[in-house]
């Protein structure tokens, strides 16, 4: 065996940030990936913040059954702010030295992903990242565990508002999530048939919401959806109405999707891309090439520095901006 690989014997998992559906089958990989390398693993609650409380147990293969069609993380979540803070870090460097943790894998968002590149930076943990968010909104990989189980949910809410908006002769304004991104509104928007889609920019093209939903109806149309990404200021959707409204005399009814993104049992892709991406990150680690994100890229699943992984991108989605209205005449 190298080197590395003596010297690891124990690692550490946590998930951090917006839950996302598919973290569970990444948890599963893990820890079944790792024992049967002969790993011991803990499974730290409750992200950053159970990190620095010494909140974690050791994981059986026991501890993981059942879970891959669960949505949400059997490890809890978290957001740490204080984590920015190096003295923090520090504290949670020495816990996991203390409980011998060899390697860290944080399953998570951007930010997510900083913190853990601090905490490698400042203090020599070695980290492994796994992308987890619905958001899809992580720069290095095409896909984020959860995004797709959340347009599906998405979708299939849409679908639903779609059969009152046609037997009332409505618009909807249908709010979808995304924390200062788009990735989710536009594959929606593209994916449930809808007139517009309005991106995390405040630069709102009203004049030409209004010009396609007056098109729709010249067309025969009775009714019209727009997707709204929530960007800044969940609930923006009801700003969007009152100017439609008053400016353009446009009647729409508002509903926003919100948590329920979050949830519901994982698809088969999040399965698979989660369950391929914990096994990947074990190996990774048991190879010595930590510092790297377990990352998407056209569908195939390998390990990239985490450095390129830190920035929030909707890179892979924004190629598809304008295929919805293009689509919608
Ligand atoms: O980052 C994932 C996400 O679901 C965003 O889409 C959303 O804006 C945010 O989390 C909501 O965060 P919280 O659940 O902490 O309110």
């Amino acid at each position: 065996m190298s080197e590395t690989k003596r010297r690891i014997r124990t690692i550490g998992v946590l998930t951090s940030g917006g839950d996302s559906p598919g973290m569970n089958c990444a948890i599963r990989a893990i820890v079944r990936s790792s024992l049967r390398e002969g790993l011991k693993v803990y499974g730290i609650k409750r992200g950053y913040q159970g990190l620095i409380n010494n909140d974690m147990e050791e994981m059986t293969a026991s501890s993981v059954g059942n879970i891959i069609q669960r949505g949400g993380t059997i490890l809890y979540t978290s957001r740490c702010p204080e984590f920015k803070e190096k003295h923090v870090r520090e504290k949670a460097a020495q816990i996991l030295e203390d409980r011998g943790v060899d390697a860290l894998i944080v399953i998570g968002g951007d930010g997510s992903f900083k913190g853990a590149i601090a905490i490698n930076e400042d203090f020599g943990v070695p980290v492994i990242g796994i992308p987890g968010t619905i958001d899809n909104d992580i720069s290095g990989t095409d896909y984020t565990i959860g995004f797709d189980t959340a347009v599906q949910t998405a979708i299939e809410a849409v679908d639903k508002i779609r059969d009152t908006a046609q037997a009332n002769d409505r618009t909807f304004l249908i709010e979808v999530m995304g924390a200062r991104s788009s990735s989710i509104a536009i594959k929606v928007g593209i994916c449930s048939g809808a007139e517009n889609v309005l991106l995390n920019t405040d630069n709102i093209d009203y004049k030409q919401i209004s010009d396609d939903i007056r098109r729709g109806l010249r067309r025969g149309k009775n009714s019209s959806v727009v997707i709204i990404a929530e960007g800044e200021k969940p609930g923006r959707s009801y700003d969007v109405a009152h100017v439609l409204e008053d400016m353009h005399h446009i009647c729409s009814k508002v509903c926003i999707l919100g948590h329920i993104q979050r949830g519901g049992s994982p698809t088969p892709n999040d399965r698979f891309y989660a369950s391929i991406m914990g096994q990947t990150a074990v190996q990774s680690i048991l190879e010595g090439k930590t510092q790297n994100a377990i990352v998407v890229r056209e569908g195939k699943v390998m390990a990239v520095p985490l450095s390129d992984c830190s920035e929030k991108s909707d890179h892979a989605m924004n190629e598809f901006i304008g295929i919805a209205e293009l689509l919608s005449i």
